[in-house]
């Protein structure tokens, strides 16, 4: 191996990723004067979060009543009750105060004529635990939302002098022999030197990894980095089956068309020009949550009532629409769907298809943002000097699927726990941990091996085959054989990796070696997901089993955790309880435990 030199930063925390969440935690942790690095492998403007659109969900009541506890409860149902409910109880009680402060950090939200901040209605977001009409708790910037969110974070965050280290990739963790999280080791993309970040706290706010598939509204740079650094770690990732696929990507491009699109009154038709989620979500309608949205769509096409020459999309109509609500409220999907797709939304509708869009699963944590290294006897053990944030992590908030608008407002919330946590547990005033060396040298080494690697596979071909095989066999429905199938050509694709070839060896501005460090982090993420998913007996949220269509709590109310062996593709699989106690009680104002009691999830 080449002798690799590289610089130590010492900082009391070091957070990886410059997202919505990255962001926010960044700008937590400096305003309470944590030494705070945030190394980021993108300008922190160009973020995956920039692409955010619809809103921020958070029971403001500016367009008509609604409270905490309703939230809580869409979030409950929209989880087909597997997130855990003192997280779910965090983040809709905090949600109102995380987007205040936002406000007066200077987001510029869209207003109503009495000036507050304008709510518009998202799918599974309802009144009265889901027995009223459906509620406007969805607060946007016109639907650029993300993109005034992140600007906004940005500025607070150089302002309080928090330290960015921009186009830095993250290699691997830093773990101490016993465990304990010691920095992570970057590679400076525009020089090629490397750099140890030590600190007593890290932090992964690395986003999904959508990647993993063919068709994704997320942005190239959405590999799971953190997921797969946490996996190289020895610990595991978190209900990784449960795959969003959003119900309006544009049709060919994948680019995102937002609910808020449908929020503001758009609705879907099929080959007859009928409106056929009043069939399948009599109340709700186009509202239902997503994943039901794209199983009805998935389904239409299937039974022959798709639009085009092919029958394989569906129309998303826009031009009933008043103009002036398609240039306050939707100007960016205007302009998206002329560029993407040819369209003018005053005059046709839009070619959709369900797009892959979230990933509910990632690195487990608490609501605090600790990450979590579960025994049989401790299934919630903290696993020291390491937290997870945003896509990346698993509180889990959202558990078989995500409501609409409810990621946005995890970042902040999430974000700004892991800040008020951090506060708590690292003291500024002690000296930071000794890197351990050994695990410096194994990450100097693996860097070392991929980038000298000469084997006989490209790395973007062996991408496009991990890419087509989770879109084929980890889709919206998914039965026993395409599972099975799928697993086992992930296994042989993942036992490629080894056999990559890089044919750059430079260090500066080195794309090839830079993608197949990507490739070597999706890998884990795209096994565990097909893993996880040949092994959940049942269907609950965005994972559609269709031998097993029922939910089955009795079995499967139950997190599913992925180890990997160090390096290896090769995989483990456990489970841990749902949080099922909320934090406070009825009589405290907490939620009637009655309201959040399993029952099936109809719309
Ligand atoms: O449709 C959208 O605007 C996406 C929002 C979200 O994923 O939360």
């Amino acid at each position: 191996m080449a002798a690799y030199e590289y610089e130590t930063h010492e900082y009391d925390v070091v957070v990886v990723g410059a997202g919505g969440a990255g962001l926010r935690a960044t700008l937590g942790m400096a305003e309470q004067g944590l030494r705070t690095a945030c190394v980021t492998k993108v300008f922190p403007t160009r973020s995956h979060t920039v692409a955010a659109q619809g809103g921020i969900a958070a029971s403001l009541g500016n367009m008509g009543a609604d409270n905490w506890q309703w939230h809580m409860y869409d979030t409950v149902k929209g989880s087909d009750w597997l997130g855990d409910t003192d997280a779910m109880e965090y983040l809709a009680r905090e949600a109102p105060k995380a987007v205040y402060e936002l406000e007066h950090y200077g987001v510029p939200f869209s207003r109503t004529e009495d000036g507050r901040i304008y709510q518009r209605p998202f799918g599974g977001h309802t009144t009265e635990y889901g027995e009223g009409p459906p509620v406007q708790r969805t607060c946007a910037a016109a639907d650029r939302t993300g993109h005034a969110i992140l600007h906004t974070l940005y500025g607070q965050s150089l302002k309080q002098k928090a330290n960015f280290f921009v186009e830095y990739f993250a290699i691997d963790l830093i773990m101490s022999e016993d465990g304990e999280c010691q920095g992570v080791m970057c590679w400076k993309l525009d020089d090629g030197t490397l750099h140890l970040f030590s600190a007593k706290m890290t932090v992964l706010a690395t986003g999904g990894y959508g990647r993993a598939y063919f068709s994704a509204t997320s942005a190239h740079t959405c590999t799971g980095d953190g997921n797969g650094m946490v996996a190289r770690a020895g610990l595991p990732l978190q209900d990784m089956e449960f795959v969003q696929f959003h119900p309006t990507g544009i049709y060919g491009a994948g680019c995102l068309i937002t609910e808020g699109a449908r929020g503001e009154g758009g609705y879907l038709t099929n080959s007859e020009g009928e409106r056929f989620m009043e069939r399948y979500a009599p109340t709700y309608k186009d509202l239902a949550s997503r994943d039901v949205v794209s199983r009805c769509m998935t389904l239409e096409i299937r039974e022959g009532r798709g639009v085009g020459k092919d029958g394989d999309h569906i129309h998303l109509n826009l031009s009933h629409l008043p103009g002036d609500v398609l240039a306050e409220r939707l100007p960016g999907i205007s302009e998206s769907a002329r560029i993407f797709a040819g369209v003018d939304v005053t005059k046709e509708p839009i070619p959709v298809l369900p797009t892959v869009h979230y990933n509910m699963g990632g690195i487990p944590t608490n609501y605090w943002g600790e990450v979590l290294a579960p025994t049989a006897d401790d299934p919630d053990r903290v696993s020291p000097g390491l937290m997870a944030v945003g896509e990346a992590g698993c509180a889990s908030v959202h558990g078989a699927n995500r409501l609409g608008s409810n990621s946005l407002i995890d970042l902040v919330v999430f974000g700004r726990a892991a800040a008020i946590r951090a506060g708590e547990i690292v003291d500024p005033d002690t000296t930071g941990p000794t890197p351990n060396t050994r695990s410096v040298e194994m990450a100097l080494a693996r860097f070392d091996g991929l980038r000298h690697a000469r084997g006989q596979v490209g790395t973007a071909e062996l991408r496009l085959q991990m890419q087509k095989t989770m879109q084929q066999d980890a889709a919206v429905f998914r039965t026993e054989k395409t599972l099975n199938e799928g697993r086992e050509k992930m296994d042989d694709i993942a036992a490629k990796l080894p056999d990559v070839s890089v044919t750059d060896n430079t260090l500066i501005w080195n794309s090839d070696l830079m993608e197949t460090l990507e490739l070597a982090n999706l890998m884990p993420n795209a096994v565990a997901t097909v893993t996880a998913a040949a092994a959940r007996k049942e269907s609950r949220g965005a994972h559609a089993h269709e031998d097993y269509p029922d939910r089955d709590d009795e079995n499967w109310r139950k997190h599913s955790l992925v180890w990997f062996r160090g390096d290896e593709m090769k995989s483990d699989m456990g489970y841990r309880g749902v949080h099922v106690k909320p934090l406070t009680t009825h009589n405290e104002g907490g939620i009637d435990p009655k309201k959040i009691a399993p029952k099936a999830r109809v719309y």
